[in-house]
């Protein structure tokens, strides 16, 4: 098939994905990944474990009231929950759309600077995007990730690297009929500060979307996954919410094209409450275009619940996941009231974070 071919349902696609009130939930975390978030309870990180976890936030009554889209690992696409119905089926039930994770994950960049990487697997990525359209998947994420270090990263080559392995990917997984989700994450790590971040930010996204433009990238039928833009984790600055929103929105509004249905911010590192009242501050005010501003959470919709499931409670956290779910539904609508619904204060930031 073509891109011609899926043009009107990639557009129907993202517009569900972007719907106002609605958002992501990422559950994509590698193996790995996964792991240290179970251990951080005391459970041990084998396939059964990831399957209690993960079904159980698949089988959240009313979930679909508030989540359009949900992330996953290629394990969970092809799994089946432990009453034997498919995962896929289970979203489906909830009215929540499945994507696929397609990146494998970054690698060094060599001719870059230590820290910097590019994102790895373009090949064979048409094909791969099919199966997984095959099994249910309707949209896909690759995660690029930059940061921004005292010594002048990110170079104008990891810039490009990362900007050209994003055009292309999405240009692929549109070819086999699934909506990208474009993610350009610049990472909180360093002791920059917010003006920086937005130049930086300004720079990338630009980047990306001409590098789009040269891939044939349709943008109606794509989504973008941006950090907010914030000071560096150890920045002495401090900035108050609304700084934060009204910056973030500047930075989209100086690049990211009109034309692109959606904007569904990753959360970061920031905490379950800052992440929704970030969100919220941004949908109060008044912006020059018209893309949905919404969310992409991993960490932020999944920390209380992981903690309040604990291995065996699943009414205790699936009632932690609806809880930060609507937050985040009612914060990309502007109508979240601060506190009103329980979060966890724990800080989420980890230093060189690796998904
Ligand atoms: P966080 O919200 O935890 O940053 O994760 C979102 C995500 O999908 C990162 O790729």
């Amino acid at each position: 098939m073509t891109l011609n071919y899926y043009k009107e349902e990639l557009k129907n696609t993202a517009a569900s994905l972007a719907k106002a009130g609605k958002g992501i939930l990422a559950v994509d975390e590698s193996t790995k990944t996964i792991g240290k978030r179970l251990a951080s309870i005391n459970v041990e990180n084998t396939e059964e474990n990831r399957k209690a976890y993960r079904g159980l936030l698949f089988t959240t009554k009313g979930l679909g009231e508030y989540i359009s889209g949900a992330i996953l690992f290629e394990e969970t696409l092809f799994q089946n929950h432990t009453d034997g119905e498919s995962m896929v089926k289970k979203l489906e039930k909830l009215g929540v759309i499945p994507g696929i994770k397609v990146d494998k994950g970054l690698r060094p960049l060599s001719g870059g600077n230590d820290v910097e990487t590019f994102c790895s697997g373009l090949d064979g990525l048409v094909e791969r995007a099919s199966d997984y359209y095959s099994q249910g998947a309707r949209f896909a994420k690759w995660r690029a990730v930059l940061q921004i270090t005292e010594d002048g990263c990110p170079s104008k080559l990891s810039i490009k690297e990362n900007a050209w392995g994003l055009a292309r990917y999405a240009r692929s997984v549109q070819e086999s009929g699934l909506v990208p989700i474009i993610e350009p994450e610049i990472l909180m790590d360093g002791s920059h500060g917010i003006n920086k971040t937005a130049a930086i930010q300004e720079e990338v996204i630009k980047e990306v979307y001409m590098a789009c433009q040269l891939n044939g990238v349709y943008l109606e039928g794509s989504l973008l996954k941006p950090s907010m833009t914030v000071q560096g984790a150890d920045s002495k600055e401090q900035n108050d919410p609304q700084k934060i929103a009204e910056m973030t929105i500047r930075t989209m509004e100086r690049s990211v094209p009109a034309s692109v249905p959606g904007i569904v911010f990753l959360s970061g590192g920031l905490g379950e409450e800052a992440a929704s009242i970030y969100l919220n501050l941004m949908n109060k005010q008044i912006r020059k275009a018209n893309w949905n501003v919404g969310f992409s959470y991993g960490r932020a919709l999944q920390h209380s619940c992981l903690k309040e499931w604990n291995g065996n409670n699943d009414s205790a956290g699936q009632k932690a996941l609806l809880a930060r779910a609507q937050a985040n539904s009612e914060a990309s609508k502007g109508c979240y009231i601060a506190g009103s619904q329980p979060s966890s204060d724990e800080a989420l930031f980890v230093a060189g974070y690796k998904y």
